[in-house]
């Protein structure tokens, strides 16, 4: 557990060289991205992005325990925060505070993510003090949705972008070590980060922001249902691996896979 970032070291990197995030929901993924992060998010997305549902509603406590001890298991240097699933915290601060223990046992992660502004302020301030690091995550929350009427960038107006500045003050006052700001106004994202002293960590807000984050199958070209503005493609691991399967049924049905080095025991083909 002390050779992985820890919550005070991140929060201490605010004003200093951004913070380098990425989600992670499996063990191969997250050995792969683990040295060149700080952070393994494994983020709710993981409905959407692994199980196909339209929003990250369905996602339960169990499915976010099981993940997150997976990608806790393939990482050994990244800090990883797991995301609290639609229903396991907005109830009270006490039942926030169970969901989250189960987490943190359950997976050796470091902190959990909440979505919420003002609203959330009670629970981030109950949950840190009782020995759970919160990240907080305002501006687009996705759990919202069925709220916000949609995924749209947030804070057109000027009202409403006086209450993201709000909500991610409170949270960040009542005890959040750091911010994800989400899908906003990028002159909102320099107001926030300047504003609130622990690190606010984008996603389609700004490069002026303490740290990026992106969904790493976005980054990697595996998650085509659609493609927001703020992500931006660094491969196309989606092509490969239809490109692979094309080679790989032609092979079989050419029955040239397997060939001699693939099975045991050979017969020695003649002629
Ligand atoms: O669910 C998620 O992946 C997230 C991050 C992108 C911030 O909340
Ligand atoms: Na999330």
């Amino acid at each position: 557990v002390l050779k992985r970032l820890s919550v005070p070291e991140f929060a201490a990197r605010k004003g200093k060289e951004p913070l380098v995030c990425l989600t992670a929901y499996t063990m191969p993924m997250a050995q792969r991205l683990d040295s060149h992060v700080d952070l393994l998010m494994v983020g709710d997305s993981l409905g959407m992005v692994l199980y196909g549902f339209e929003t990250t509603l369905p996602v339960t406590l169990e499915m976010m325990i099981q993940h997150g001890a997976a990608v806790v298991r393939g990482s050994k240097t990244s800090m990883v925060v797991v995301d609290m699933p639609f229903g396991s915290y907005q109830e009270s601060p006490e039942q926030a505070f169970r969901s989250a223990a189960r987490i943190m046992k359950e997976t050796g992660c470091q902190a959990v993510k909440l979505e919420g502004g003002r609203e959330m302020a009670d629970t981030v301030a109950f949950l840190a003090k009782r020995g759970v690091p919160v990240m907080g995550h305002v501006g687009l929350t996705p759990q919202s949705v069925n709220t916000l009427g949609g995924f749209r960038a947030r804070g057109r107006g000027d009202q409403e972008a006086a209450t993201i500045v709000a909500d991610a003050v409170a949270v960040a006052e009542a005890g959040a070590f750091s911010v994800v700001l989400e899908g906003v106004m990028e002159q909102i994202a320099q107001v926030v980060t300047a504003r609130v002293t622990v690190p606010v960590i984008g996603i389609g807000a700004s490069a002026a922001c303490d740290g990026q984050v992106l969904v790493a199958e976005d980054i990697l070209g595996l998650f085509s249902a659609f493609k927001p503005r703020f992500v931006k493609r660094y491969a196309e691991l989606g092509n490969e691996i239809e490109e692979a399967a094309e080679r790989y049924a032609k092979d079989v049905r050419a029955r040239s896979f397997p060939g001699p080095e693939n099975i045991f025991g050979a017969i020695k083909k003649h002629g």
